[in-house]
């Protein structure tokens, strides 16, 4: 059984076993370093994707600290933890964001999701289980780093997103992430956007920094190692900064400016690589 069938629900999946759904249909977006960018993307991305023609669900996966609903301007009534807890169905937790996509959003300071206990396993791959066959992209808007609670996240995506920005400390944390997943989720394909450049050509020559490194300490000798794909760089616009302190989409506060049209880049790249089968145009 995979996370894509409709027919039953899911249970989970022995330890160690990794769900990947088919090509494109679960992107995770996630980083190394915390505040690199990741919620900002997920949502203009999700614009952008609903533009291109597909029906995109944006999923708070950052459990505990979540805050998709505060970008998007959003007071949701129901949450993912409803639905968890059977106070509510999915669709009930559905809610239609301002550019165009749905939303399930997950409700801030719950202790209870901190920790990755079977119950959220369970609840989870319940949940994916059930919103895939819905829509045509399920983008996850992780927590940072490498917790068991965001790695499972990332198991259930058919794609890693990895965000990060050129400072070191947000590299290091890349690569250590991009480490965990290669050896202890045998992924062989990263997608990299780097986030917050100052120059063009950072993003190009930070991946090839990247992969040499990779290339020297994981995966040499047994394996086939790890392959980070270069999906574009986001430039550092002040219109990002204006645009969340209005909640309003980066796309539809300033769709001209260079971070916008950096994301719209980004999004086409997607459907130019996993989601070609599902989009309109
Ligand atoms: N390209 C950019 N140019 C300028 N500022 C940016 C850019 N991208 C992100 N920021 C700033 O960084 C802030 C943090 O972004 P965001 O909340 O999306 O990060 P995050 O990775 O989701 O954080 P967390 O790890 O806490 O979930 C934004 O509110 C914005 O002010
Ligand atoms: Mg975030």
């Amino acid at each position: 059984m995979t996370a894509t069938d409709s027919s039953s629900v899911p249970s989970a999946p022995p330890r160690g076993v990794v769900l990947h759904p088919s090509k494109g249909k679960v992107i995770a977006i996630t980083s190394g370093k915390g505040g690199v960018g990741k919620t900002f993307l997920s949502a203009n991305l999700a614009a952008a994707l609903t533009r291109r023609g597909l029906r995109v669900l944006v999923l708070d996966a950052d459990l505990g600290l979540a805050n998709l609903d505060v970008v998007l301007n959003l007071y949701p009534k129901l949450t993912l933890h409803d639905v968890f807890t059977g106070k509510c169905t999915l669709e009930e937790a559905l809610v239609q964001a301002p550019g165009g996509f749905t939303v399930l959003l997950a409700g801030s300071g719950m202790v209870e999701y901190s920790r990755l206990t079977p119950e959220v396993r369970e609840d989870f791959l319940r949940l994916i289980g059930e919103v895939v066959p819905r829509f045509d992209v399920v983008l996850l808007d992780t927590g940072a780093g490498i917790s068991d609670v965001v790695l499972f996240a990332l198991s259930l995506a058919s794609e890693v997103l990895l965000v990060a920005t050129p400072e070191p400390t947000s590299l290091t944390d890349a690569y250590a992430t991009i480490k965990v997943l290669a050896t202890q989720q045998q992924r062989q394909l990263i997608r990299l956007v780097v986030n917050q450049a100052a120059r063009p050509g950072d993003g190009r020559a930070i991946t090839q920094q990247l992969q040499t490194v990779l290339n020297r300490f994981v995966g040499s000798g047994k394996g086939p190692g790890v392959r980070l794909v270069h999906m574009g760089d986001i430039p550092i616009d002040p219109a990002v900064k204006e645009a969340v302190m209005r909640r309003q989409l980066l796309l539809v506060h300033t769709p001209g400016c260079p971070a916008a049209l950096a994301v719209g880049q980004i999004a086409g790249r997607l459907v130019d690589t996993v989601l070609r089968a599902h989009a309109a145009v």
